[in-house]
C-alpha cells in the first residue's frame, strides 16, 4: 500500500528518493510523486501509473533547483479516496503552495474538516482525504504557529490513521513527520536523516532506525533530529539496528521476488527453527513467549485473527493445536472479529498472525482484544512492526523480508512456527514426551524435505504448460490440507488472475460437483494420511465426470496413477506438518501459470503487499 520516503542531508535528494520509491514499489501503488525543497523553493512532480512515468516527467522537466535540492519527500499512492489521477497523487499542497506533504492512512473526519476549511476560503484541488491535512496545517501556520507546532495542532484534530511527512518553503532542510497507526520510521545516517514507511526504502543508506510510536513526531534537519509526543514533550531516542541485508531485498539472479522467495523456503524454515528445538525434551524454546508463560499455561481457548494467506496458516495451525495441545481454537478473519459479539472470557488468548505486522484489520482485532482485557499474542515476520509491538508476547518468523505481494515463504514459516507453538502449548498440557520428540524430529527434517521438492520444480513447469489455458480451477484437500487447497487457489487467482476455488473434498457433492466437466481441472492434495481413502473417493467423483485431475501425492503411491492425469510426488512427513510441503508445488504451479500468462507477478493488479487500511 502507499509508501513514504523522505531525505534531508548534504547529498542531492532526488536520486535517493527515486531509489527509495523503487524499493517501495512492491507495496503496490497506482501513482507516485516527489517534492524537492531547495532553499526556499518547493518543486513538485507527480505522475499516474508506474514509476517510469514519473521518471519520464523528471527527465523532461528537471530543473537545477530540483536536481540540486538536498531535502525532499516522495510517495507511492494506492488509491482509496479518489481515483488514481495526477491531482490525487501525493505530495499534496496548501493553497499558497508553500507546504507539501505525503500521507499514508485514512482521515476519517476529512469531510467535516474540508467543509470548514472551504468555508474559511481554502481551495481544494484533489478528491483526497489527505489534502485536508495540508490546508489544516496551512491554517495553523497562518494563525502564527511554526511548522512543528502547526503539524502537531493539525494532527490533534485528525480522526483516523497517519504516517505523515511535511516540508515547508520557509523552513529549508526540515522535515516534520508524524505517526498514528500507520508505520513510519526515522533512519539515522552521518549528517543525513531519512523518513520511511518501510525499512526497505532506506536500507542502502543506514541500518540505524527509530520506529515512531503512535502520536509521536520526528523533526529532522541535517544537523540532527528530535522526537516529540503529541503534547510537545521530547521523547528519549531508542535506536534499533535493522538486520536486513541488501541482498535480501534484491532479486539475486531470480526473475522475480516471488520465485526467489519460493526458493528461500528451506532457509525460511531453518531460520524459524534456529535455536528453538529441544529434541531430547521433545519440547521447544520460544523466548518471545516467556513474558506470557504463566498466562499461557491457564488459557482454555485460543482465537486466531489474521487475513489472507496468514488466515489460511491459522486454519491449519488451529488443527495442529487442537489435535496435539488439546486446546480449542477458533480462527477468524481479522476483519470480522471486531464486528462480531463473541463471548470470550479472561482465559481466552487472541493470536494475531501477520507477515507484515501492519495489516490494519489484524491490528484492529488486537486493539479490540486488548480492550476486552484478553492476552494478545503475535506470530509476525517484520521485527518492530505494529502488531509485534502491540501484542503482549509472540514469536518472530525470521523469514527475512518478503517483497512479492503474493506470500510464499512467510506462509510456510508461519506453519512452522505454529508447529513450534503446538509443541510449546502441548508439552505444558497433556502431550506425552514421545509425541513431542516425534514432532520436533519432523520439524528438524523440514528444510531438507522442502529442498527436495524444489529440486523437482521443473516437473511443475511441465504440468503448468499443459494446463495454463484453462479458465477455472478447483482445489481440494481435507483436514490439514483443506487450508492448503485454499492457499493454492488464492495464489493462482492472485498472480495469474485465473479463477480458482478451494474446497474441502467432502463438500464437492454439496454443490461444486455441478461445475465439473472436461473444462474444469481439479488440483487435489491426496496424501497417504488419515483421510487418504476419503480423498480417493472424492477424486473418483471428479473422474466419473471427466474432470482433469492434478494430484499432489506422497512418493511411491502407485494407486493414484490410475485416477489422476498428472501427479506431483512429495516426501512423507507427519500429517500436521504436511501442508508445509504440499503448498510448495501449488506455489510453483501458480507462479508458472502466471509467467506463461505474462503477468506482473510481484505486483499483481489492485493488490498491495501491506494492507494498512481497513
Ligand atoms: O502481512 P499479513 O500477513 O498480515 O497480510 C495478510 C494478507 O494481506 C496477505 O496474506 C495477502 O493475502 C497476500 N497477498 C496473499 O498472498
Amino acid at each position: 500500500m502507499c509508501g513514504i520516503i523522505g531525505y534531508t542531508g548534504k547529498r542531492n535528494a532526488l536520486p535517493i528518493l527515486l531509489d527509495g520509491l523503487k524499493r517501495l514499489e512492491y507495496r503496490g501503488y497506482d501513482s507516485a510523486g516527489i517534492s524537492i525543497l531547495n532553499n526556499n523553493s518547493l518543486i513538485r512532480l507527480r505522475a499516474v501509473g508506474q514509476l517510469s512515468a514519473l521518471e519520464k516527467r523528471l527527465n523532461d522537466e528537471l530543473n537545477k533547483s530540483m536536481a540540486d535540492g538536498a531535502t525532499g519527500i516522495a510517495h507511492t499512492r494506492w488509491a482509496t479516496h479518489g481515483s488514481p489521477t495526477e491531482n490525487n497523487a501525493h505530495p499534496h499542497a496548501d493553497c499558497a503552495d508553500k507546504l507539501h506533504l505525503v500521507h499514508n492512512g485514512i482521515i476519517e473526519n476529512y469531510q467535516t474538516l474540508k467543509s470548514s476549511l472551504e468555508s474559511a476560503g481554502h481551495i481544494f484541488s484533489s478528491e483526497t482525504d489527505t489534502e485536508a491535512l495540508a490546508h489544516l496545517i496551512e491554517q495553523e501556520i497562518n494563525n502564527g504557529q511554526s511548522l512543528d507546532e502547526a503539524v502537531m495542532t493539525a494532527v490533534q484534530q485528525i480522526k483516523g490513521t497517519l504516517g505523515l511527512a511535511v516540508v515547508a518553503a520557509n523552513e529549508p532542510d526540515k522535515i516534520v513527520a508524524a505517526r498514528r497507526s500507520s508505520p513510519l520510521l526515522l533512519g539515522i545516517g552521518q549528517g543525513e536523516y531519512f523518513i520511511a514507511s518501510d525499512p526497505s526504502a532506506i536500507i542502502p543508506h543506514t541500518s540505524q532506525v527509530i520506529y515512531l510510536k503512535d502520536d509521536e513526531f520526528a523533526i529532522i534537519t541535517p544537523a540532527g533530529y528530535e522526537i516529540k509526543s503529541l503534547s510537545g514533550q521530547s521523547v528519549a531516542p531508542r535506536t534499533e539496528t535493522i538486520d536486513w541485508s541488501i541482498s535480501e531485498i534484491t532479486r539475486g539472479g531470480y526473475d522475480t521476488f516471488m520465485e526467489k522467495e519460493i526458493f528461500e523456503g528451506p532457509s525460511a524454515i531453518a531460520n524459524a527453527l534456529r535455536g528453538r528445538l529441544l529434541p531430547d525434551d521433545g519440547n521447544v524454546k520460544l523466548g518471545g513467549l516467556d513474558a506470557a508463560e504463566n498466562k499461557l499455561r491457564y488459557i482454555d481457548k485460543l482465537v486466531i485473527v489474521s487475513c489472507g494467506t496468514s488466515y489460511y496458516a491459522g486454519l491449519a495451525g488451529a488443527m495442529m493445536i487442537e489435535e496435539y495441545a488439546k486446546l480449542p481454537v477458533a480462527v477468524l478473519h481479522a476483519s470480522e472479529f471486531r464486528y462480531r459479539d463473541i463471548p470470550l472470557d479472561k482465559n481466552t488468548a487472541v493470536l494475531a498472525i501477520s507477515q507484515s505486522g501492519e495489516t490494519a484489520d489484524t491490528l484492529a482485532a488486537i486493539h479490540e482484544a486488548k480492550k476486552r482485557g484478553l492476552l494478545t499474542l503475535g506470530i509476525v515476520n517484520v521485527v518492530g512492526s505494529s502488531i509485534a509491538r502491540e501484542t503482549e508476547a509472540g514469536v518472530y518468523n525470521h523469514a527475512g523480508p518478503e517483497i512479492s505481494v503474493a506470500s510464499t515463504k512467510a506462509f510456510i514459516s508461519q506453519l512452522t512456527v505454529l508447529g513450534l507453538l503446538t509443541v510449546y502449548l502441548g508439552r505444558t498440557r497433556t502431550m506425552p514426551l514421545a509425541i513431542g520428540q516425534r514432532i520436533v524430529r519432523e520439524l528438524a527434517r523440514l528444510p531438507d524435505l522442502t529442498e527436495s521438492i524444489l529440486k523437482q520444480a521443473h516437473k511443475i513447469c511441465a504440468i503448468a504448460e499443459r494446463y495454463n489455458s484453462f479458465k477455472n480451477f478447483l482445489y481440494i484437500g481435507r483436514k490439514y490440507n483443506y487450508p492448503t487447497a485454499l492457499e493454492g487457489a488464492l495464489k493462482l487467482k492472485e498472480i495469474s488472475y485465473i479463477h480458482a476455488e478451494g474446497y474441502p473434498g467432502g463438500e464437492l457433492k454439496h454443490g461444486p460437483l455441478a461445475l465439473v466437466t472436461t473444462d474444469l481441472p481439479t488440483v487435489a492434495i491426496v496424501l497417504r494420511d488419515s483421510i487418504y481413502e476419503k480423498m480417493l473417493s472424492n477424486i473418483q467423483e471428479i473422474r466419473a465426470r471427466q474432470g482433469p485431475i492434478i494430484a499432489i501425492a506422497t512418493e511411491n503411491d502407485a494407486r493414484l496413477s490410475e485416477l489422476a492425469d498428472d501427479i506431483f510426488y512429495m516426501p512423507k512427513t507427519i500429517e500436521m506438518l504436511s501442508p508445509i510441503l504440499a503448498v510448495i508445488p501449488l506455489q510453483l504451479f501458480a507462479y508458472e501459470v502466471a509467467k506463461l500468462h505474462g503477468r506482473d507477478i510481484d505486483k499483481p493488479r489492485n493488490l498491495a503487499k501491506s494492507v494498512t487500511v481497513e
